[in-house]
């Protein structure tokens, strides 16, 4: 079906900024460089710079930036990790990957860690925090930093939805031992497929991740200094994102207008919940990864916008802790159980027209109106 407001839209990103894209994807294919090449470190300089951190490593995934952060720091089996039950998937499977022990806590009215019920979690055992910046949104990073620094933990960062947001004028990755970003498609900086990168400002950590997703290799020597793994970013994904990257700041600009644009057109209906609203004063600077309403009458809305041609995302439907497949029933959660039943995902993305974003307003008020 063809959404009259799709959820992403790929094919109108790519048109408008289509020969710059070709033309370094030919400029790579030309010079033959597929692997670790010069566009690589090209964009680990831009990105580390963005960010203001000291490096930046090119991977596969925001998955194995958390895997290889994780195991870079030494984590494993024995330890415990906290971190939340309302994240995707991946944040919780990589601890257990390393063979660590997760410990879920409950989140706020933010959707973030709820900052508050963290210390009564650290245990001897406690070795690292994970906070998850959901939706374009950091954590309250001033306690979150006092009580690592409070337990001597290690704080790894769960970026991948926050590339540009920051906390009291500092920007997510630039906090913990290392920050770790997606750059899958719908990511505000999003690769031709998969990507991914971690920051850190520690040298030795940082080139323990480029030896770990180079399977150890020390390729000027040929020594294998470790066991590694294969998780480093195409050259040629690279060379995408590395044309892509100049565009971010207007990209978050247009997200937050976005965002502006849904508060006022739905602040006034009993019965959405909105996320905080854009400001420029306050710690929270958020990118509006997503742009997430809270509705009791949640699948009943998601069915009435999709008849109406909107597309919309649930994140998540079924919490983490509640799968039983994942063995986690020990932990009781209930704002996370909650929001598994109120959230929805609306679209949000730079190519998103006035058009668009006033039409899914009219949809939901008509919905409301005439429930
Ligand atoms: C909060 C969060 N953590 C981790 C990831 C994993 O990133 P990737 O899909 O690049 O492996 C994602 C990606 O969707 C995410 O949203």
């Amino acid at each position: 079906m063809a959404y009259k407001v799709p959820f992403v839209n790929y094919p109108e990103h790519y048109r408008r900024i289509w020969n710059e894209v070709i033309d370094a994807i030919s400029e790579a294919l030309s010079k033959g460089d597929l692997i670790l090449r010069g566009q690589l470190r090209q964009f680990e300089k831009a990105t580390a710079s963005f960010i203001g951190v000291e490096y930046a490593v090119g991977l596969n995934s925001g998955t194995d930036a958390m895997f290889l952060s994780l195991k870079a720091a030494g984590i494993g089996p024995g330890d415990e990790v906290i971190t939340v039950a309302h994240t995707f998937i991946a944040t919780i499977a990589t601890i257990v990957h390393c063979g660590a022990t997760p410990i879920l806590v409950d989140v706020g009215e933010d959707m973030n860690m709820d900052v508050e019920q963290l210390e009564p979690k650290v245990s001897p055992k406690t070795k690292a925090i994970i906070p998850v910046y959901l939706n374009g949104r950091l954590c309250n990073m001033e306690k979150l930093m006092a009580i690592a620094d409070e337990y001597d933990l290690i704080v790894i960062e769960d970026a991948a939805q926050a590339l540009g947001a920051s906390f009291n004028g500092r920007k997510a990755g630039s906090f913990g031992l290392t920050g770790c970003f997606s750059l899958y498609p719908a990511k505000m900086l999003g690769a031709a497929g998969d990507g991914g990168f971690a920051t850190t400002n520690n040298e030795e950590i940082g080139e323990k991740i480029r030896l770990l997703r180079d399977h150890g290799q020390q390729r000027t020597t040929g020594k294998i200094l470790s066991y590694g793994f294969n998780s480093r970013l195409d050259n040629i994904q690279a060379a995408i994102l590395d044309a892509k990257i100049k565009y971010l700041p207007k990209w978050i600009e247009r997200r937050r207008e976005i965002a502006r644009i849904y508060q006022e057109g739905l602040s006034d209906i009993v019965g959405v919940k909105l996320p905080p609203p854009p400001t420029t004063t306050g710690p929270y600077y958020d990118v509006y990864q997503n742009y997430v309403i809270r509705v009791k009458d949640r699948d009943e809305l998601v069915k009435f916008l999709e008849k109406k041609g909107v597309e919309t995302m649930v994140s998540w439907r079924i919490p983490n802790h509640l799968q039983p497949s994942l063995n986690f029933k020990h932990f009781s959660l209930p704002k996370t159980e909650r929001l598994s039943n109120e959230v929805v995902s609306l679209p949000i993305y730079p190519e998103l027209t006035d058009e668009q974003i006033h039409y899914v307003i009219d949809v939901i008020r008509d919905f409301f109106e005439h429930q």
